[in-house]
């Protein structure tokens, strides 16, 4: 078997990052039912480097992912999130570096969001979005099978940095976030009906060589309104710091909500700072409420 070197990845994680999600709200009139999602009507998009040639997403046994892993050994591990582990793998079928995340099997929204990930990364193909390659849905396990990030994900170059790692340059921090704009524009604008992601923020926008960016973790993305409708009610989910403070309050969702979890984005990729940092003094721990102090009113929007 080809074996690819799992560790030596620099943005290798071992702790248990647990997701600070808002996902328990309720809020006042949410009438969220299960949804037949129709077929989303896609204009594809033609990308320099030909990465459009999308093939439909593969189907793989647990033991192809467990070989591929080496049995999901802990040199291989990438990361970890709110819903799971990620390994760096090697596919002998295809002669591919992969990414490969196992869904926690005790996870509440698990099986959910793992569907409308595999149905909306199906649909959707974009060069600021990642690839979804295949996916696992072997007895009580669930897998997905990404394109590997080789550079990691984008809060892994900004906060917490070794000493011995360079900072992100004014040029790549803008390059990141254009391309991370052209991934949701093409979310917004080019999706037919919109999709709306619900998850923007530094751990998910991946970087491929040369810092490109690419959105991922689309479990949590819904079908944007249709017609004369300006919102979607939901549970009010997503992370905390990112999330729409209308949306927070009230369940409805819009195109906005993701417009203000760039903007939060964007603030971090300026100032360095995270959007919630604990550590810091009471006044200095939510970034948004911090960069509004320093603001003069007549640059604050009001809507
Ligand atoms: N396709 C990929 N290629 C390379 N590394 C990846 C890939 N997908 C995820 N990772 C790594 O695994 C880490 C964990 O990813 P995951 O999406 O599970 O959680 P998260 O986005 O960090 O947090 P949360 O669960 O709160 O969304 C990422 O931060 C990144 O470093
Ligand atoms: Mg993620």
């Amino acid at each position: 078997m080809g074996w690819c070197p799992c560790s030596g990845k620099s943005n290798n994680k071992s702790k248990k990052k647990k997701k600070p999600q808002l996902d328990q709200i309720q809020p006042p009139n949410s009438s969220e039912k299960p949804k037949t999602i129709s077929p989303v009507d896609v204009k594809k998009e033609t990308s320099k480097d030909g990465e459009t040639e999308h093939i439909a997403a593969q189907t793989f046994t647990f033991h192809e992912l467990a070989t591929a892993t080496k049995n999901f050994r802990a040199d291989c591990l990438l990361g970890e999130g709110g819903f799971g582990r990620v390994y760096k793998g090697w596919l002998d079928s295809t002669n591919q570096v992969v990414a490969i995340k196992q869904l926690d099997r005790n996870g509440l929204q698990g099986n959910r969001e793992f569907l409308v990930e595999v149905l909306m990364l199906s649909l959707l193909h974009h060069p600021n979005l990642v690839n979804l390659i295949g996916y696992c849905a072997d007895g009580d396990q669930r897998l997905l099978v990404y394109e590997y990030m080789p550079l990691g994900s984008l809060e892994d170059h900004l906060h917490d940095l070794p000493p011995n790692k360079k900072r992100l340059d004014w040029n790549t921090r803008m390059k990141i976030a254009a391309g991370a704009a052209k991934g949701l524009e093409y979310l917004h604008d080019k999706a037919n009906p919109p999709v709306i992601y619900r998850d923007l923020k530094c751990s998910n926008i991946l970087l491929g060589e040369d810092y490109h960016p690419k959105l991922s973790d689309f479990g949590l993305a819904k079908l944007g309104p249709v017609g004369d409708k300006t919102h979607v009610s939901t549970r009010v989910m997503g992370t905390y710091g990112y999330c729409a403070p209308e949306y927070a309050m009230t369940g409805q969702l819009t195109l906005k909500s993701d417009v203000y979890s760039f903007g939060v984005v964007l603030l971090e990729i300026i100032t360095g700072r995270k959007a919630i940092d604990n550590s810091k003094s009471s006044g200095e721990q939510n970034l948004v409420a911090w960069v509004s102090k320093h603001v003069p009113p007549t640059f604050q929007l009001i809507s």
